[in-house]
């Protein structure tokens, strides 16, 4: 099948999974492609290959709804989500926001958008100036935009600080006297500065200790039920994902090989590669008993030459010739849900079994999917924002 058609397969089935009501996304990705430059030769240098490290996304986020981007190292998401908030130029495919087409929007016209579209990087401590106090950092985005809302920047970054779980008398503190979880929270309450509508979380919480990423997770996924934010959540791990996300996008070496709502993508796996990642969730309970355990062996070849046809062909236990020299379309193949679509020439059987076997949580994470809408409780590293000494 061709990229035409698979791209309308693709645009197609995804509002009909979301029913009418929703069928305008409030961003899409088409084609989406990001090939980086790599420059060589002497003594005047020209372009001699290139990383494909994003190559033909299609991609449609709706109003509210959180979208889970997940992949092993280098395949892609984090260019992706910086593509998606334009902060990285696209070499090729469309991106419309509301209708808009932004694909080589200038400066002056991402303005309006930029401010609607925020991201949340990793690293919270790479992600925050050291010499800026968290009232600066919180109220940077309202300045660069000219926004002075009722009552003063002062008073709103405070309500910031409170709606993220600080305490907004911490206003005058720099970034180095939070804790991790802290600092990821002044990066939460600076994406929320300018009310937007729809946030990148760039995995916002591997970089945190295991037992504050369940509290990062949960004060997100309230943010986006409480004030309808739409969020694509990226996440190297299936559980997290699976805890936030309405629906998840599986994402190898920069190409999309499957999406479905949740319950299908995690009850009925299609792609191997998805399959393979369900069933190599980190073992955190070693008692579990796993009927069956695919493990994937080598690295993600390298995004500069790819493999010809399926991508995933060098590490598929399903391959054969075909999948050589035929990229497979991502179509909703036959047993799919609506919605649900796999590239893969030899799709695995839809399982009727849950998969419960195969996905582990971390402790952290498992406990609040026993505790539905479970509270966002404080941090409880020493220094706490909360009860952390002063600043003096
Ligand atoms: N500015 C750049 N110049 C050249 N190559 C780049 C650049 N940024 C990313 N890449 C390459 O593009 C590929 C995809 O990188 P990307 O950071 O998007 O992956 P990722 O899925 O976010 O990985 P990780 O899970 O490790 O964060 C990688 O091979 C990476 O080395
Ligand atoms: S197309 Fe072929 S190589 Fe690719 S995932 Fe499917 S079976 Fe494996
Ligand atoms: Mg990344």
């Amino acid at each position: 099948m061709s990229e035409n058609n698979t791209t309308k397969a693709a645009a197609d089935a995804v509002p009909a999974q979301r029913g009418a009501a929703a069928a305008q996304p409030l961003l899409e990705v088409k084609g989406l492609t990001k090939h980086f430059p790599i420059m060589g030769g002497f003594p005047i240098k020209r372009k001699v290959g290139a990383v494909q490290a994003v190559d033909g996304v299609d991609l449609s986020v709706y109003p509210g709804e959180s979208l889970g981007l997940v992949g092993e190292s280098g395949c892609g998401k984090s260019t992706t989500g910086r593509l998606l908030t334009r902060l990285l130029e696209p070499t090729g495919g469309t991106i419309s926001y509301r209708g808009q087409d932004i694909t080589h929007a200038n400066r002056k016209q991402l303005a309006p958008v930029r401010s609607e579209i925020q991201m949340i990087f990793q690293d919270p401590y790479a992600s925050l100036n050291p010499r800026q106090t968290v009232g600066t950092i919180i109220s940077g985005p309202m300045e660069i935009n000219g926004i002075n809302p009722p009552g003063g920047r002062e008073k709103r970054v405070r309500e910031l600080l409170e709606t993220v779980g600080l305490n907004p008398e911490h206003y005058n503190r720099f970034p180095h006297e939070f804790s991790g979880g802290q600092r990821q929270r002044i990066g939460v309450a600076r994406a929320l500065a300018l009310e937007p509508k729809l946030i990148v979380a760039d995995e916002p919480v591997s970089a945190l200790d295991v037992s504050i990423q369940a509290q990062v997770v949960n004060l997100l996924q309230e943010l986006q039920r409480d004030m309808g934010i739409a969020f694509v959540f990226i996440a190297h791990d299936l559980a997290i994902v699976r805890h936030f996300s309405e629906r998840v996008a599986v994402m190898y070496l920069g190409k999309i090989v499957e999406v479905a709502d949740r319950d299908s993508l995690y009850n009925r796996p299609r792609h191997p590669y998805t399959h393979a990642l369900l069933s190599a969730v980190p073992e955190a309970d070693l008692d579990i008993e796993r009927k069956e355990r695919i493990r994937l062996f080598g690295d993600v070849p390298s995004p500069i030459s790819p493999p010809s046809g399926c991508r995933f062909r060098t590490r598929c236990w399903k391959a054969q010739d075909v999948c050589a020299t035929e990229e497979p379309p991502l179509v909703q193949i036959a047993g799919n849900r609506e919605g649900h679509l796999t590239a893969c020439h030899f799709p695995e059987e839809p399982s009727t079994e849950k998969r419960g076997e195969d996905i582990v949580l971390d402790p952290a994470l498992a406990s609040l999917e026993q505790v539905p809408g479970a509270a966002t409780a404080p941090d409880t590293t020493p220094g706490t924002a909360k009860d952390a000494p002063d600043a003096s």
